[in-house]
């Protein structure tokens, strides 16, 4: 090894570091200047083998050679870094004088969105959501629901009936009919909800709707009592209203629950009447099969229109069912 040996590498090493044009091309002269196979660094792993005079003698040069390129290469990776970052600033550069995208984003409905809400509630707690037609025999949507001939809901007031009327069919009057369409195709433990579209023949009002929205919920399963049902409400309320809601049940009637009442939420400081409710009359539960000396059930049932009014103090129909977006928009895009 000859000083000389030495001087050029450093001399190569250098041309080679100032020559490069990018980082990448700068890497392959390190490798090949700098890098474990390079001959200053074979030279430094070389010294071992000299007389102690040699080493002290070489080491001094080859030490000095290696700072040498150490600095040319530092002093390139600085340029070439800079280079690239003034190269980068150009290229992305955010032109913020282009029209902004007015185009809206389009959002789901307000009833949708409750919908949604109610869904994902029980889905968490092992439900299922059961689905069935708007067009619904009356006999389900009445008889198996032990409401009679004579019932006022019945009525043509009440009822969109469909021609022919002999066909039976109407316009589902609530959400309980897949109640029995459940019970009728499954067999207990029953856990189902049931949100969807109702009808009735009312005048379009701040209160009524002829199409509205209702949530069905059915359960069947040994040792039910009307604690899980009230328990069951009191969860379901404070995910509706939040934490300090409150619910009482009243006692009423339904043909088709044993004993009913009337759920009613304590909210915004007064009682606010929710929905209905019950234990499943033994009659309906016989009357689809299941076995009342093992099976007991409950089920609810409220409407969506009226959830939704109460909880943001909605006070007139017109705005769920006009679809005005000066109104939707305030829910949010809820997609
Ligand atoms: N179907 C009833 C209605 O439309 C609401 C209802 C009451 C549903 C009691 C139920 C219930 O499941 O148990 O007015």
């Amino acid at each position: 090894m000859r000083q000389e040996d030495v001087s050029q590498w450093v001399k190569d090493a250098q041309a080679a570091f100032s020559a490069a044009t990018d980082l990448d091309s700068l890497k392959a002269a390190r490798l090949a200047h700098a890098g474990d196979k390079a001959p200053i660094s074979l030279a430094s792993r070389g010294l071992g083998s000299l007389s102690p005079d040699e080493k002290a003698s070489f080491g001094k040069i080859i030490g000095d050679a290696k700072a040498a390129i150490a600095q040319a290469l530092a002093t390139a990776t600085e340029k070439l870094e800079a280079e690239r970052d003034k190269k980068v600033l150009l290229e992305e550069v955010v032109d913020i004088t282009l029209p902004v995208n007015r185009r809206h984003r389009g959002g789901l409905h307000p009833i949708s969105i409750i919908k949604n809400e109610v869904s994902d509630f029980f889905i968490e707690h092992g439900y299922a959501v059961a689905e069935g037609p708007e067009l619904e025999s009356g006999w389900l949507n009445f008889d198996a629901l032990n409401i009679p001939a004579d019932h006022p809901a019945r009525t043509m007031q009440d009822t969109f009936f469909v021609e022919p009327v002999e066909s039976g069919m109407v316009l589902r009057t609530h959400t309980s009919p897949v109640q029995i369409r459940t019970m009728l195709t499954q067999t207990p433990p029953i856990y189902v909800i049931c949100p969807g579209r109702t009808f009735r023949a009312d005048e379009l009002d701040a209160t009524h709707s002829p199409v509205f929205h209702q949530v069905e919920g059915l359960v069947v399963d040994k040792g039910i009592t009307m604690a899980h049902l009230k328990g069951t409400l009191d969860n379901f309320a404070r995910h509706m209203f939040g934490p300090d809601v409150t619910t009482r049940l009243r006692p009423s009637f339904f043909p088709f629950t044993e004993p009913s009442a009337e759920v009613d939420i304590f909210f915004n400081n007064r009682w606010i009447e929710w929905g209905g409710c019950g234990m499943v009359n033994p009659k309906v539960l016989q009357s689809c099969g299941i076995d009342t000396d093992v099976y007991s059930g409950f089920a609810f049932g409220m409407g969506l229109e009226r959830t939704l009014m109460v909880r943001h103090g909605i006070t007139d129909m017109h705005d769920i069912v006009e679809g005005d977006l000066r109104f939707t928009r305030q829910f949010g895009v809820g997609l």
